[in-house]
C-alpha cells in the first residue's frame, strides 16, 4: 500500500482552545447585550462603574459559559466604548487556586500600565495609585473576577480586604468622584451567592445586575458547535448529523449541558478522522470521541464543587462497587454512608437531606445511576450505583483527597452548611 496523502480536517486548532473567545456569542447573546449596554450607559452618563455585576450558574453544571460571558462582555464593552471615544480596558483573573487581593491588584496595576510594587504596600495605597491614574488618563477598567467563590471561602482572605477592593470608591477618595473600575464577579452557583450574602452582605446588596445561567440545551450546543466547525474545520468534512449526535449526547442532563465537553468531543472526532485520512468526520469517529471525553467529563473541579456530604455519599458507592455490589438499595446505601461519614468524623445528615443529595447526584451528574426495583421486590425500592464508566479504585482515591482537603480547609464548614 502506498501512503495516502492525509486530508486535513482541522484548519485552525486554536478555535478549539479553552481560552479562545468566540468573535460573537450566538448563544447567551441577549444576556451579553444587556450587560454591555448597562456598562456602556454607565460610562457614557458619567455615573461610573461602582456596582458590580454578578454571574452564576446552575448547581452542578459546568462548562455553561459563565467565564465566556464575563470575558466577552468585558472585552466587547471596552471595544465598543473605544469606538465611542472612551478609553476602556478589560482584564480577567481566575481565583480558583490561591486567591488573594494582591493577585487581583497586581493584575489591575498591570492592566492600567502602572509601574508600582503591589507586594509590601498597603492595599489602600495601591488602590489610590490606581484610581488616581485612571482619573488622570480619563480611562476605565473592567475587571473579571472568575471563580470568586474561592475567595469568599478562603480562610486566608479577610472579608475587610475584599470590601476595600470591591468598594474602592468608598475606601479611597476619588479625585473626580467617578468610580472607574467595574467588577464582573463570577461564582459557580447559587450556593456561592448564598455564601456571599452571608460573608459579604454589603457587596451582595450592591450588585447592580445578576445573571443566572442554566445548562445548555442540545439545540444551543448545536449552535455553539456549528460556529466552531465553521471557523475551525474544513468545509465538507462535517455535517449536521455529526454535530447533532454530539449536541444530543452532551446536552442530556446527565452530561450537564456542557459546551466544554461538546467542543472537546468535536475536536477529538476531527483528530480521529484526520488520522484515518479520509477527509471526513464519520459518525463512528463521533461515537469514539464521545466515549473518550465522557471519561474526562468529570474533572477534579466538578468534584470539588460538590458538597462534602455528596462526596461522602460517592465514597460510600465506591465501597459498594469495590465489594462487587453493583446496584445498592437506598436503605443499604444509607448505612454505608453513615459508616463512611463516621470514618471521616462527620455527623451524618438527616434522612430528608440525605435523599435530596443522592437524588441530585443521580439526576444531575453522570457519576451515579438510579433505577427503580423490578420484579421480585416488594413495593418500590430505588437502587443506585456508581456509573460503570468510572473505575472505582482510582475514583475513591481522588474522592479521599478532595474530602480531606475540604475538611482541613475549614473543619467547621461541613457542619455549618446545614
Ligand atoms: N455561548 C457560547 N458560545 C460559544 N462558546 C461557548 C459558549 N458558552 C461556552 N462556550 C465554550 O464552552 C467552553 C466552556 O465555557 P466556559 O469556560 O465559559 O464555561 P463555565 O461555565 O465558565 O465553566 P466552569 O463551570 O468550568 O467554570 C469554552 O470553550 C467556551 O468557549
Ligand atoms: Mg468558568
Amino acid at each position: 500500500m502506498f501512503p495516502r496523502a492525509r486530508q486535513r480536517i482541522i484548519m485552525d486548532h486554536k478555535v478549539f482552545d479553552e481560552s479562545w473567545l468566540p468573535p460573537s456569542l450566538l448563544v447567551r447573546r441577549r444576556e451579553a447585550e444587556e450587560l454591555i449596554s448597562l456598562l456602556l450607559e454607565r460610562i457614557e452618563s458619567g455615573v461610573g462603574l461602582a456596582n458590580p455585576i454578578l454571574i452564576y450558574g446552575a448547581r452542578g453544571a459546568v462548562g455553561i459559559g459563565k467565564t465566556t460571558l464575563a470575558k466577552y462582555v468585558a472585552m466587547k464593552t471596552a471595544e465598543e466604548a473605544r469606538k465611542r471615544g472612551f478609553n476602556v480596558k478589560a482584564v480577567a483573573t481566575n481565583l480558583f487556586s490561591s486567591p488573594s487581593i494582591h493577585q487581583i491588584l497586581s493584575m489591575i496595576v498591570k492592566g492600567v500600565g502602572l509601574n508600582i510594587a503591589v507586594h509590601g504596600n498597603p492595599v489602600l495605597d495601591t488602590l489610590k495609585a490606581i484610581t488616581d491614574n485612571l482619573a488622570r488618563n480619563n480611562s476605565y477598567l473592567i475587571v473579571v473576577l472568575d471563580e470568586f467563590q474561592s475567595m469568599i471561602l478562603s480562610p486566608k482572605v479577610q472579608p475587610s480586604d475584599i470590601y476595600t477592593l470591591i468598594r474602592y470608591y468608598e475606601a479611597v477618595p476619588l479625585v473626580d468622584g467617578i468610580p472607574r473600575i467595574g467588577f464582573i464577579i463570577v461564582v459557580s452557583d447559587q450556593v456561592s451567592v448564598f455564601h456571599m450574602r452571608e460573608k459579604l452582605p454589603q457587596i451582595e446588596s450592591q450588585i447592580a445586575h445578576r445573571v443566572g445561567l442554566d445548562r445548555y440545551k442540545p439545540s444551543e450546543i448545536y449552535t455553539i458547535l456549528e460556529q466552531r466547525a465553521e471557523l475551525g474545520l474544513r468545509e465538507g468534512s462535517w455535517g449536521p448529523p455529526q454535530l447533532e449526535m454530539i449536541a444530543e449526547a452532551t446536552g442530556a442532563p446527565k452530561f450537564s449541558g456542557s459546551a466544554r465537553l461538546a467542543i472537546k468531543a468535536l475536536y477529538n472526532a476531527a483528530i480521529l478522522a484526520e488520522h484515518r485520512g479520509y477527509g471526513e468526520i464519520t459518525l463512528e469517529d463521533v461515537r469514539e470521541a464521545l466515549s473518550r471525553v465522557s471519561d474526562l467529563g468529570i474533572g477534579i473541579k466538578d468534584l470539588q464543587s460538590l458538597h462534602l456530604h455528596e462526596l461522602i455519599l460517592l465514597q460510600a458507592l465506591t465501597v459498594a462497587a469495590r465489594r462487587g455490589d453493583e446496584w445498592v438499595k437506598a436503605g443499604d446505601l444509607r448505612k454505608l454512608y453513615e459508616e463512611v461519614a463516621s470514618m471521616y468524623d462527620v455527623k451524618p445528615l438527616g434522612y430528608t437531606q440525605f435523599y435530596e443529595h443522592i437524588r441530585f447526584l443521580a439526576r444531575s451528574t453522570p457519576i451515579v445511576d438510579m433505577r427503580m426495583s423490578g420484579k421480585g421486590h416488594k413495593g418500590r425500592t430505588t437502587f443506585y450505583r456508581l456509573s460503570p464508566f468510572i473505575p472505582p479504585t482510582h475514583f475513591s482515591e481522588l474522592l479521599e483527597t478532595i474530602i480531606l482537603e475540604k475538611l482541613s480547609r475549614d473543619p467547621k464548614r461541613g457542619a455549618s452548611l446545614y
